[in-house]
């Protein structure tokens, strides 16, 4: 099957420009920039299908380091179908899904077993994330961590919370040294000054400060020990940013993650929402100063990736204080109207943040760009259009999203995956 998308402006991390790509199966077979010498008169070629963008943007797919998928254990607030609905209509076809499920993902037989179940729907590319210890109980490293096929399992994480032991976190990283595979560290992990400032008294915001700020130092300390990748979930703190960007300066092996809503929110929406519940996020939204450090940390190459930490949650869970946010349907919208309507960034460096940056910590050099042999992993957006979110029209289960009733900027309206369109807001004209 031979697809021509024509009359798009085609962005990634190093192109912007109108023209066309040729689409063969799976692969992307060619792509022709208008004012570029045209190596293929793409007229003669015969194709089974046209898709005509009249000036939309195509784009590669988007890829997430970082979504609770609550697949198997909380059909309640979402299903591996959901999440994959929900993924696609974002504008996202590859995705690691953390280990806090039920029972918890700690062995590479259940994250194959998650993997196959995601294969047979044929939505997404799912790299399940496996815990570093055995039910995330922090005693014992798990089996997953010593048993993986390469290539199969992209990412370590113990989620919501690092290990507490330091001597069990080092032998964790050396582990996953020694496979090459990064480690997201949550950063959640408290140590002395958090219990001192929880016993003073302190609110969250306080303590959950420290927390995050001590847990990021501590994890990159570690991990420089074990000589691991160590990739930093959802940095919020603009001290957490410094020591990051110190250790970057250093030379040392890291990365970096910042959600949509922290770069775009901060504790004043959290109140307005309810700060103990349809605000409530971990971390929680900071300050001003620190969404703008963040964006500077965009800037400067201090934050690699835009990662959406999809956490969907019932509307009782949220009342009652469950922490996060449904993400992966406003990401990309979110980040367009507050960083590239705004000017902060190019729609280019938007794609490099969005799908080259975790295509590379994935190891997956298949995808996240608009080249010639890359997999025809993409995304259709109409950057002019308006929108108001409204999460009754979500394709995830959670409604949780601080964004529900805002006007968002710019919109996913199609996704392809290995060529074959797997959502369409169902606008464009075909043949
Ligand atoms: O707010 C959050 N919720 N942050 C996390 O890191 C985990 C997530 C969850 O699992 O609900």
């Amino acid at each position: 099957m031979k697809t021509l998308l024509q009359n798009f402006r085609i962005v990634d991390e190093l192109i912007d420009a109108i023209g066309a790509v040729l689409i063969h199966d799976d692969i992307i077979r060619d792509v022709c920039l208008k004012g570029e010498i045209i190596r293929y008169d793409i007229g003669h070629w015969s194709v089974d299908r046209v898709i005509d963008g009249g000036g939309l943007a195509l784009m590669p797919a988007f890829i997430d380091l970082h979504a609770h998928f609550r697949d198997p254990g909380f059909p309640e607030k979402e299903t591996l179908e959901s999440a994959s609905l929900a993924a696609l209509a974002g504008g996202y076809t590859t995705l690691v899904c953390m280990a806090n499920t039920k029972p918890v993902i700690d062995t590479f037989e259940a994250a194959q077993a998650l993997k196959q179940r995601s294969d047979a729907l044929g939505l997404i590319d799912l790299y399940p994330a496996i815990a570093l210890t055995r039910n995330m109980a922090g005693e014992e490293l798990s089996q997953g961590l010593s048993r993986v096929r390469p290539g199969s399992v992209r990412l370590f994480s113990e989620d919501g919370k690092d290990v507490a032991d330091d001597a069990l976190f080092l032998a964790a990283f050396g582990q996953a040294s020694r496979l090459g595979i990064p480690v997201s560290c949550h950063c959640d992990a408290g140590g002395h000054e958090v219990e001192q400032a929880r016993r003073a008294g302190q609110p969250r915001s306080v303590w959950s400060r420290i927390e995050e700020n001590v847990a990021t130092e501590r994890a990159l300390r570690l991990g420089r020990e074990a000589n691991a990748h160590v990739h930093i979930a959802h940095v919020s703190t603009k001290e957490a940013l410094a020591s990051i960007r110190a250790a970057k300066t250093r030379g040392e092996s890291l990365t970096c993650e910042a959600t949509p809503h922290h770069l775009c929110l901060t504790e004043v929406d959290a109140t307005f929402m309810g700060d103990e519940s349809h605000g409530r996020v971990n971390p929680p939204l900071r300050g001003e100063d620190d969404r703008q450090a963040l964006i500077a940390g965009l800037l400067d190459g201090s934050i690699d990736v835009i990662a959406t930490d999809h956490a969907p949650h019932t509307a009782v869970d949220k009342e009652h204080g469950s922490p996060g946010f449904s993400g992966l349907e406003t990401s990309f919208a979110a980040c367009f109207t507050e960083l590239v309507s705004k000017g902060r960034l190019s729609l280019s460096q938007l794609s490099a943040l969005m799908s080259a940056a975790p295509a590379r910590i994935l190891g997956l050099i298949d995808r996240g760009a608009i080249k010639p042999g890359l997999l025809a992993d993409l995304v259709v957006v109409d950057t002019e259009a308006v929108w108001n979110v409204d999460t009754t029209l979500f394709r995830s289960r959670g409604q949780n999203s601080p964004f529900n009733g805002r006007a968002l900027s710019s919109q996913t309206l199609m996704t392809l995956r290995r060529g074959r369109v797997v959502f369409d807001r169902d606008l464009l004209v075909k043949q």
